[in-house]
């Protein structure tokens, strides 16, 4: 198993995963609408490859807050449903949230379930202030500090990319 920037060649495969992982169709439409946005980080799409095939994927794409201007959302990830429940996903998002420190960024939110992502050291975002514009409960939103002693200056409203917004 590795962990690598997705290539053009991987798109399809890409996209068949989050096809087969999620009950509908909209993680996959988004992972493509996400590519062909400003919010892009070419180097922040990583895929999990074992023997050839891929069997993972997780995406990082700019947000912006109040700040700074190095923010990111983790959204979507997912593991090959026959190859979920091996530590792929969490070694996957292990090496991402690496791969954003090194370039540089300060935060990572995301909405998602505490008890998964709690084990990366995502917390509650919205006790630092940070606010969010859909319409999900605020326990699932969190928020990873990838910096020290950020948290204090960085607050407010985050601004999706559009792309979100055609869920
Ligand atoms: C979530 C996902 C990426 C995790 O990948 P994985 O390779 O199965 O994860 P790991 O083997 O590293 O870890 C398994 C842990 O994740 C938990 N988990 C798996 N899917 C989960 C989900 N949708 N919500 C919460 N926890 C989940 C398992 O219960 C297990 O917890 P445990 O370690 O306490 O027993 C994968 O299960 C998946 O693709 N699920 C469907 C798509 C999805 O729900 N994506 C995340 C949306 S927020």
């Amino acid at each position: 198993m590795h962990f690598r920037q997705e290539t053009p060649a991987d798109r399809a495969a890409v996209e068949a995963i989050h096809r087969t992982a999620f009950p509908t169709d909209d993680e996959a439409d988004l992972v493509a609408a996400l590519r062909e946005s400003d919010a892009f980080v070419p180097e922040l799409s990583i895929v999990a490859e074992d023997d050839g095939r891929i069997v993972g994927h997780v995406l990082f794409t700019e947000v912006t807050v109040a700040g700074t201007d190095a923010a990111l959302t983790l959204a979507p990830v997912a593991v090959h449903p026959d190859r979920q429940g091996e530590g792929t996903g969490s070694r996957l998002i292990r090496h991402g949230l690496d791969a954003c420190r090194e370039a540089g960024y300060e935060l990572v939110v995301l909405h998602g379930d505490p008890a998964f992502y709690g084990r990366f050291g995502f917390e509650p975002a919205t006790p630092y202030g940070l606010e969010h514009p859909f319409d999900l409960p605020d326990e699932a939103f969190q928020v990873l500090w990838l910096v020290d002693d950020v948290a204090g200056r960085i607050d407010g409203r985050v601004t999706y990319d559009a792309a979100f917004g055609e869920l």
